[in-house]
C-alpha cells in the first residue's frame, strides 16, 4: 500500500513559500524541540519499527548505513533526533577553531526543477570551544545518541592557508572526546582556497599534524571529504596520501561548483547563484568518483558515498559503485524525514529478495 507523505502534503508546501534559509532554520528548531524530549529516540523507533541493517565499517558498529550528511547540523543543535528519524549514523559540523557568521545572506537556494540546492554558507559555525559546550550538555543531559557520530571539521576564515594544520588540529582535539570519528573537509567551495587543501603537500600537512596527535586510548578513525571537481590524478594523489597518513575512509561527496544539465527543462534562476551545488544533478559524478576510489584503491579504502540520494534507486547505487556508507543531506529537504524508513525498508526487501547479507556485496568487480 503505498505510504501518504505527509511532510510533501502539508510541512513542505509552508516551508517551501520560505526562503531556505528561513525553512531550514524553522525546521532544525523544531527538530531541535523535539530532541530534547526524553526517551524520543525510543518512542520513535517503536513507532517506526526502524529496522536494523547492522554495518561493521573503520572499525565502528553502525545499525545501518545510511546517515545524515555535515551541514544540516552545524550547532548540533538536534543531535539526539538523528537517530529517532532512523539514522544509522549522524555527522555534524562543519566545525572551525574560531566562531565566525559565514558568508552574508541570501546563501542558500533552492532549485526545484532540478530537486537541488545551491549554497554559499561558508562555514556559519559557533567554533570549536562553543561547539564543545552544546555536545557535553547532551552527555549531561543523557541524550547522546548510541549510533556513531562524525563531526566534520573546516578552517577558519581568519586563518590562513599556511596556518591551516594548526586550526584543524585545534578542532580536532578539542572535539575528540565527543566524536566517534572525523572528517578533514578541505572541499567545500565556499571558502576562499579551502580546496587548494587538497593538493597533495598541503593535505599531507594537515593530516600529518591530526595524525601525530591521534594516538592513545582517543585514537578516532580520521576520514577526508573530498571535491566531485577534481580529476582522477587529483584524486588518486588523496588516496596515495590518505594511504600514507593511515586514513580510514574518503568521504565522497561535497558539493559541487558546476551546474550539470539534468534534463531538457532549463532549471529554476537560482541555479545561475555561486556556491556548492548538491541534489539531484550531483549525483551522476557523485557516483563516479566513488568508483574511481573504489577501483583506484582496489576497494581497500572505505569510502561513505554522498550526493543526490532521494530514494531506493539512487541509495542502492552508492553500494554498486563502492560506497560502504551512504549519506543525505538535500534529499531530506525535499522528500522529509520518512526518506530515510523507507530507503531502509526498500533496502531490507532487496536483501532479503537477493539473498544478501551485506551491501558491500554489491561493489564493483576490481
Ligand atoms: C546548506 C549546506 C551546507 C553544507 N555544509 C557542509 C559542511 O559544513 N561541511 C561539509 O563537509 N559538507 C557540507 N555540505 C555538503 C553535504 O554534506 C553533502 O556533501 C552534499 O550536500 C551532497 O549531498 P546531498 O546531495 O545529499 O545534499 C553542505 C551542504 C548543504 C546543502
Amino acid at each position: 500500500m503505498k505510504q501518504r507523505n505527509y511532510y510533501k502534503a502539508f510541512l513542505r508546501p509552508f516551508l517551501f513559500q520560505l526562503p531556505a534559509e528561513t525553512a531550514h532554520n524553522i525546521a532544525l528548531w523544531g527538530l531541535s524541540a523535539m530532541a530534547h524530549l526524553p526517551n524520543q529516540s525510543i518512542f520513535f523507533r517503536d513507532l517506526f519499527k526502524i529496522p536494523e541493517i547492522p554495518t561493521e565499517c573503520f572499525g565502528l558498529h553502525f545499525p545501518n548505513p545510511v546517515g545524515l550528511a555535515a551541514g544540516m547540523d552545524k550547532w548540533a543543535s538536534a543531535l539526539p533526533v538523528w537517530e529517532s528519524l532512523g539514522f544509522g549514523f549522524s555527522e555534524i559540523g562543519g566545525v572551525t577553531q574560531h566562531e565566525q557568521p559565514g558568508n552574508s545572506g541570501p546563501r542558500m537556494f533552492r532549485v526545484r526543477s532540478h530537486q537541488a540546492i545551491i549554497n554559499r554558507m561558508g562555514f556559519n559555525n559557533p567554533g570549536a570551544d562553543l561547539f564543545a559546550e552544546q555536545l557535553e550538555e547532551w552527555v549531561e543531559r543523557s541524550l547522546w545518541p548510541s549510533h556513531p557520530v562524525g563531526i566534520n571539521l573546516g578552517k577558519s576564515r581568519v586563518t590562513d592557508l599556511e596556518k591551516a594544520p594548526s586550526d584543524y588540529l585545534y578542532s580536532f582535539q578539542k572535539l575528540r572526546k565527543y566524536g566517534d570519528f572525523f572528517v578533514v573537509n578541505v572541499s567545500s567551495p565556499n571558502t576562499a582556497g579551502l580546496r587548494s587543501l587538497q593538493e597533495k603537500s598541503a593535505l599531507s600537512r594537515i593530516l600529518e599534524a591530526i595524525m601525530l596527535a591521534n594516538t592513545g586510548s582517543l585514537r578516532r578513525p580520521v576520514l577526508v571529504k573530498v571535491s566531485p571537481d577534481l580529476d582522477e590524478s587529483e584524486l588518486a594523489d588523496i588516496l596515495q596520501v590518505s594511504f600514507e597518513f593511515g586514513i580510514s575512509g574518503i568521504v565522497a561527496t561535497n558539493t559541487t561548483s558546476s551546474r550539470p544539465t539534468l534534463h531538457k527543462r532549463p532549471p529554476a534562476a537560482t541555479y545561475s547563484e555561486n556556491g556548492g551545488l548538491s541534489g539531484a544533478p550531483l549525483e551522476l559524478r557523485s557516483n563516479q568518483v566513488i568508483r574511481f576510489l573504489y577501483k583506484e584503491s582496489n576497494g581497500k579504502m572505505p569510502i561513505i558515498g554522498v550526493g543526490g540520494i532521494r530514494d531506493l534507486k539512487s541509495a542502492m547505487e552508492k553500494f554498486r559503485n563502492g560506497a560502504s556508507l551512504i549519506q543525505i543531506y538535500t534529499g531530506l529537504v525535499y522528500e522529509g524525514p520518512m526518506l530515510i524508513i523507507k530507503i531502509l525498508n526498500g533496502m531490507v526487501e532487496y536483501m532479503k529478495r537477493e539473498g544478501i547479507s551485506d551491501l558491500r556485496e554489491l561493489h564493483p568487480k576490481i
